[in-house]
């Protein structure tokens, strides 16, 4: 999605801007373009594609302290130079960058002069133009003219008239501060930061910014100030390298032993043999109190919930229920006081699930977050929740992230079901399974070269299938999704008593299966699936838990390959069946020569509808 980077203070501009902007293409993006105020004159530099493509067009002298730079993915309009941001108006007096979608563009359109000149296709230009019929303060014309959009924005404004002032805004698209020494930075994401501060003003929906190199004010849109204090925020620049690694998804992978570590961390209390989770706002009887649960998220978040909710109607014997977070905003739900919402959020800025949990808490329903990233909106507007501590996750496609919101979800299982009849043994048990779970994701880590080999072998396959059976099937959803998203094979995953049902009419020899085997009651169920799959010629690829040696040898007999991950306990079989669809995929897309950490057509944070 697209990105804002924006600078005032003494610094040469353009190399700030540059850096933040490459800071911010992991969020992907189609074009790219910086403005800058050098001697009075508004200059707007801009270019479709990546940014190589932009930077062969700025000359990085330019004399200039104060500027803003912009990543679009496109909405309105193709990616092309003039679509791309910052946009100016007719007198290049301003410059904007704006993420987020106006709706009401043609009536705001139509409020302008008939010889207004739109040089772009985009919704944004709009802004450009209105805002020279404002008077007053630059904050002053931002606030007029933000009252009149209808839609959502984060968004960044210089003017050529006040050359060392910078106005931002926020309505539904994140916007942070950066404090700094005698400077000021604001951008849509704390990567374009991180280098220059860690002292942070997250921005609320509503609110507008002026920033100088002296510091900031913070003003409603009734142009009341609003007293922001500022944030430090954990993160370290390091998080935001590829480590010496060939690409950041790697990294992300080989890092969960740490980061699963980071997300148990004081959390695990073994005197009572329950979880810590003192983010939660939940007193003991509150959590008797819950009859039902639902959790809430997209993509790799809601498979994670799927996951999580099998774990905490095991542990817990409570109703769980996950859902895609838009479906369930649409659908008008009964919300009840009962019930504890959940809602999973690596990035905590995801719309649908951002619309959910205000659509939730609008109707008094109580949430919680499971979430990566500190200060985030969803983090933010949660009534309690559990942060996952795995560090920043660059890559667009989510690993570590996912990981930990499995931890999460076993932390919560595990309160949850001591709330209620797990006994102190069974407990500990769960405990002790926890704190082995580092040490047995570096066990499947070592299975790298076969997991590899088998990626190399069916890199070529146009489609593939994933199944397994309840706690195996949110397993297979993630792991046909990383497939996918990385390597654009195509891959679905059903629950494996559903093959015959319809998509077994799909399955050839072409067609490699991968079938999610934890150690569980239905472990011979979904062997005989095995059965039917080889029945018609196709390969299936068995991916197991159990080391018994009688399913071992049947399985192998079925199976094409084998991997063959630690038996550590029901808990944490999905984390480490996991990793291994993880690898899988990873090889799979380098072995194809995909664009690995911005897969086409994605974004990290879809922070759009
Ligand atoms: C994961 O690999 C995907 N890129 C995507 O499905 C992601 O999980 C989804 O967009 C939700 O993101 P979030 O966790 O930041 O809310």
């Amino acid at each position: 999605m697209c990105g804002i980077i924006a600078y005032t203070g003494n610094q040469t501009v353009v190399p700030i801007l540059l850096d933040g902007l490459k800071r911010l293409e992991y969020r992907g993006y189609d074009s790219a373009g910086i403005s800058v105020i050098s001697r009075k004159k508004l200059k707007t530099i801009k270019s479709a594609g990546k940014l190589n493509q932009l930077e062969v067009k700025i000359d990085n002298s330019i004399a200039s302290h104060c500027g803003i730079g912009h990543t679009r993915w496109a909405t309105h309009g193709a990616p092309t130079d003039e679509n791309a941001h910052p946009h100016n108006d007719s007198h290049h007096r301003f410059a904007i960058a704006h993420n987020g979608i106006i709706e009401n563009v043609d009536a705001l359109k139509n409020s302008l002069a008939n010889d207004v000149i739109f040089t772009s296709e985009t919704d944004s230009e709009v802004i450009a133009h209105l805002l020279t019929q404002q008077d007053g303060t630059l904050a002053d014309a931002v606030r007029a003219v933000v009252s009149q959009i209808v839609g959502t924005y984060g968004l960044a404004v210089i003017d050529q008239q006040n050359p060392n002032t910078i106005v931002v805004a926020r309505n539904g698209s994140p916007v942070l501060l950066g404090i700094g020494d005698g400077e000021m930075f604001a951008a849509s994401d704390m990567a374009a930061l991180i280098r220059h501060t860690n002292q942070v003003v997250h921005l609320d929906d509503g609110e507008i910014a002026e920033l100088s190199p002296d510091g900031f004010k913070v003003m409603r849109m009734d142009a009341s100030v609003a007293n922001k204090k500022a944030i430090t925020l954990n993160a370290q620049f390091a998080h935001y390298d590829r480590g010496g690694h060939p690409h950041y998804l790697y990294r992300e992978i080989l890092d969960q032993p740490d980061t699963v570590t980071q997300t148990l961390s004081g959390r695990l209390d073994e005197r009572f043999s329950t979880a810590h989770l003192g983010g939660l706002n939940f007193e003991a009887r509150d959590l008797i109190g819950i009859k039902r649960i639902t959790i809430l998220g997209c993509g790799s978040a809601l498979y994670a919930g799927m996951a999580g909710a099998h774990m905490i109607e095991t542990l817990a014997r409570i109703p769980v229920r996950a859902e895609a977070a838009a479906e369930f905003r649409y659908r008008n739900p009964v919300i009840e006081q009962d019930t504890l919402y959940i809602v999973v959020s690596q990035s905590g800025e995801t719309f649908d699930t951002l619309a959910a949990l205000r659509e939730v808490r609008r109707k008094g329903g109580f949430v919680l977050g499971i979430v990566n990233s500190v200060g985030s909106t969803i983090a933010r507007e949660v009534d309690g929740g559990i942060y996952m501590h795995a560090g920043p996750e660059v890559s667009v496609a989510s690993t570590k992230g996912y990981t930990s919101m499995l931890v999460c979800f076993s932390l919560l299982a595990l309160l949850l079901g001591r709330s209620r009849d797990l006994s102190p043994q069974r407990g500990t048990s769960i405990i002790n399974e926890l704190k082995a779970l580092s040490e047995n994701i570096q066990r499947v880590l070592t299975l790298e070269p076969s997991i590899k080999k088998i990626a190399n072998k069916y890199k070529k396959s146009s489609s593939a299938f994933f199944i397994g059976r309840t706690n195996g099937f949110p397993i297979a959803l993630e792991g046909a999704q990383k497939l996918k998203e990385i390597s654009y094979i195509h891959a679905e995953a059903y629950p494996a008593s559903e093959l015959k049902h319809g998509p077994l009419a799909l399955v050839t020899k072409d067609t490699p299966c991968f079938v999610v085997l934890p150690n569980d009651e239905l472990l011979q169920k979904t062997i005989s699936s095995m059965e039917e799959i080889n029945a018609r010629g196709a390969p299936v690829i068995a991916v197991a838990s159990t080391h018994n040696k009688e399913e071992s040898t049947r399985i192998h007999k079925l199976a094409k390959a084998v991997i063959q991950v630690p038996d550590a306990g029901a808990l944490t079989q999905p984390v480490l069946l996991g990793v291994v669809f993880q690898l899988l995929a990873y090889h799979s897309a380098v072995g194809l020569g995909r664009d690995v950490d911005q897969p086409r057509n994605l974004a990290k944070s879809v922070t759009v509808e």
